[in-house]
């Protein structure tokens, strides 16, 4: 369809069929207008594969079998490979599932950066850096935008906790907000041209994300451009006349009240009632129904042969497996435990709750029913096959305590209850609190004898790996971590273990940073594993047993404790009605690197069972003309050990001297190069202005300082390799 049959479309549409458009009619779509051949618009979550459905009315499971799907690895675990092509790769998938599953717009990705250690929905996201979220989400959304569907980038903008989420008034500062908080959103609408952007539940400056002027018409509009369609979180809209005015195309909920929405009968009342000029609001109206048009054209959904898509096709799950293996990263390895051989592993003791259990029904709206999860447990004796014995002891008792989603109302999902999380009843959370104190106490009697067991089997093992770390009972929407340790009484277990096997493998398979402070000096293996998709466990047993050497880098920094963190000392966390992010662009490793904090484990950091070595790092300014600001920048990597393996090299900008304040080095440019044993190749990246500029409240816009900087080649945040001055005119 072109521009005038749209126009001609929208011309035939009576009011009301417009409104019906514009909001929820059912839980995941809107209504369609048949005699005009336009089809309801049908959304899905989410990040981690298309969401089991419901019932159009209701949260109760539809309870068929056909909406087993793909698991895919998080959008932690993704941005943890750092490789852009597997992003891309889960994009497809992701984008032809959705299709597949016959709907319109995927509720993925999610890319809010990880202020905080403790942010709930932190293994939703991409960690803690804006160039590196930038460039994996664009991939990841022109994979996804293949397939005639649409991609909705989440949650726009600052949904970076999940303690009152619905209500929590941000403060941050322009310069903050322009270069941490959006730029992963403005290159997924710039450069990965999504067609969706889901509002945040929360309030930016006053006003609530979903229908705010100065994000959605003066950034995303006006600024950025966007033309496609921005959808309300379920239940964000708070008011007619702002989510008319302020940008808004589709206004969604968990509640079934679909005519009582704040764009449906409310604004039909108002227009007939005078309370709004007609004309202006229809305006506004044709707009919004323009945006769903546009988009729903593009997809084919009004005419021309649309991609029908599928799911659950076995090639892709080659793909998904791969992400999984280059997810995994190696955090300590002092004396080199690992690669196990299999062939010297007769007896191998697996230990930890984590081991056996399926994640992927977690979570809260990422939650996904799987087609398959193949756990640790399960991948080890896939891989190792029938000549290791394989004993496992559950090491500690996962008693479920922390799931607020499965301890919510009567609801299948807990989805339309989060709403309420704070309004429940003092009787309600004494019962709760009760409940909890049992349950406490029947977990210490369990993690006492399951601890002896697994200490006693520790003993004659030839291999203890212990798999455990935190569960969606704790990363999950709707809730924050309180503190940053390990949950269920792991940290004794890990001690004991340690103390009669030294060298026990510990792996955590976590969607945030965890404390390791009680054990980690005496560990001298650490892997950490992330909600890494369908082929997780088999992954990582590849990893452990050395078929695959290990290439994955943290997203983000493992801060000691939560205490650290600069949300903490310079700002608040988690603030009360408001919360002032004091810390401004200092979060993450532009904090512990210019305010010189130890770290755990750095940004950016992760080992390999080969060593590469990388050198010759060169500057050359490229001639643009006088005023010429791009830098081309190129060095050597070499794979000096004996097998293939990759090393991601890390680009950081740093300004020598600053006229305001910044970040001792920002993360500009990365590549995953994959090397051969004794490969040698040589990388070339090319930083474009946006690598040296800052943003100036002043003046309102992104401005460059002339002046020296220092170009630095680095394995992470706290590795550099070779630094070299730069001078821009
Ligand atoms: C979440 C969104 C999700 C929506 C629909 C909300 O609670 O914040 O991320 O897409 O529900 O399930």
């Amino acid at each position: 369809m072109n521009k005038d049959q749209i126009e001609g479309l929208i011309s035939e549409l009576t009011l009301q069929e417009k409104l019906d458009m514009v909001h929820g009619n059912e839980l995941f779509a809107t209504k369609g207008v048949e005699r005009l051949g336009i089809p309801p618009f049908r959304t899905s979550d989410g990040p981690m594969g298309v969401r089991r459905d419901f019932q159009t009315d209701s949260w109760a499971n539809i309870g068929l079998s056909y909406d087993y799907d793909s698991y895919l690895p998080s959008n932690t675990a993704l941005a943890a490979t750092w490789n852009r092509d597997l992003a891309y790769e889960t994009g497809k998938i992701l984008g032809k599932e959705t299709r597949g599953r016959g709907k319109d717009m995927i509720l993925a990705p999610s890319v809010n950066m990880m202020r905080t250690p403790l942010c709930g929905r932190n293994f939703e996201y991409m960690g803690e850096d804006p160039c590196l979220a930038a460039e994996m989400v664009v991939p990841l959304v022109k994979g996804i935008e293949e397939n005639d569907v649409s991609s909705c980038v989440k949650h726009f903008a600052l949904n970076n906790q999940e303690t009152r989420r619905l209500d929590v008034d941000v403060e941050v500062s322009e310069r903050a907000l322009r270069e941490i908080y959006l730029p992963a959103f403005e290159a997924a609408v710039k450069k990965g041209k999504a067609k969706g952007v889901m509002g945040a539940y929360n309030k930016l400056r006053g006003s609530h994300c979903c229908h705010n002027d100065y994000l959605l018409n003066q950034i995303l509009r006006e600024e950025w451009g966007f033309e496609g369609i921005v959808i309300s979180d379920w239940g964000g809209v708070h008011d007619t006349e702002e989510a008319l005015m302020n940008g808004l195309d589709m206004e969604m909920s968990v509640m079934n009240n679909f005519n009582e929405y704040f764009l449906a009968d409310p604004l039909m009342k108002m227009i007939e009632e005078g309370k709004i000029d007609r004309e202006i609001a229809i305006a506004k109206i044709d707009e919004k129904v323009r945006h769903i048009l546009n988009v729903m054209n593009a997809l084919h959904m009004l005419d021309g042969e649309r991609y029908a898509g599928t799911y659950n096709d076995y090639q892709d799950k080659a793909a998904l497996r791969q992400t999984a293996r280059e997810s995994v990263v190696l955090l300590k390895n002092d004396n080199h435990v690992l690669p196990l051989d299999a062939k010297k592993v007769k007896k191998l003791l697996l230990v930890g709750d984590n081991a056996n259990r399926q994640q992927a029904s977690g979570g809260g709206s990422a939650e996904i029913k799987a087609l398959y999860e193949i756990t640790p447990l399960m991948g080890f004796h896939m891989v190792l096959g029938g000549n290791t014995e394989i004993v496992y002891k559950p090491g500690y008792y996962n008693n479920d305590v922390g799931n607020i989603w499965a301890n919510m109302g009567d609801s299948e999902s807990g989805q339309a209850d989060s709403l309420n999380q704070d309004k429940e009843s003092t009787a309600v959370k004494e019962a709760q609190e009760e409940k909890k104190r049992a349950r406490q106490a029947l977990q210490e009697e369990m993690n006492e004898k399951y601890r002896k067991e697994a200490i006693e089997a520790a003993k004659d093992a030839d291999a203890v790996i212990f798999v455990g770390g935190l569960t969606h009972d704790f990363d999950t929407e709707g809730q924050d971590r309180a503190d940053m340790k390990l949950p269920y009484g792991q940290d004794a277990l890990i001690a004991s273990l340690l103390e009669v096997r030294p060298d026990t493998i510990v792996v955590l398979q976590v969607g945030s940073p965890v404390d390791m402070s009680a054990w980690s000096h005496r560990a001298s293996t650490i892997c950490c594993s992330w909600y890494a998709g369908m082929e997780g466990g088999y992954a990582l047993a590849e990893v452990i047993f050395g078929k695959v050497n290990p290439s994955g880098r943290l997203p983000e920094t493992f801060p000691i404790t939560e205490q650290d963190c600069p949300a903490v000392v310079l700002g608040e966390f988690p603030g009360g009605a408001s919360v002032k992010y004091g810390e401004d662009i200092f979060i993450g490793y532009r904090y512990y690197d210019t305010y010189d904090v130890k770290t755990a484990f750095p940004f950016g950091y992760g080992l390999s069972y080969t060593e590469c070595v990388m050198s010759g790092l060169a500057v050359n300014v490229l001639e643009d003309g006088e005023q010429s600001k791009r830098v081309e920048v190129t060095f050597n990597v070499s794979n000096i050990g004996d097998r293939s393996g990759a090393e991601v090299a890390q680009i950081y900008v740093a300004d020598k001297l600053p006229k305001v304040k910044k970040a001792a080095k920002e993360l500009k440019a990365f590549e995953k190069v994959f090397l051969e044993a004794g490969e040698t190749k040589q990388v070339r990246l090319e930083l474009d202005e946006s690598a040296f500029t800052y943003y100036d409240e002043e003046s309102r816009c992104f401005k460059i300082d002339a002046g020296y900087y220092m170009i630095l080649l680095a394995k992470s945040a706290e590795e550099v390799v070779e630094v070299v001055d730069v001078k821009l005119a």
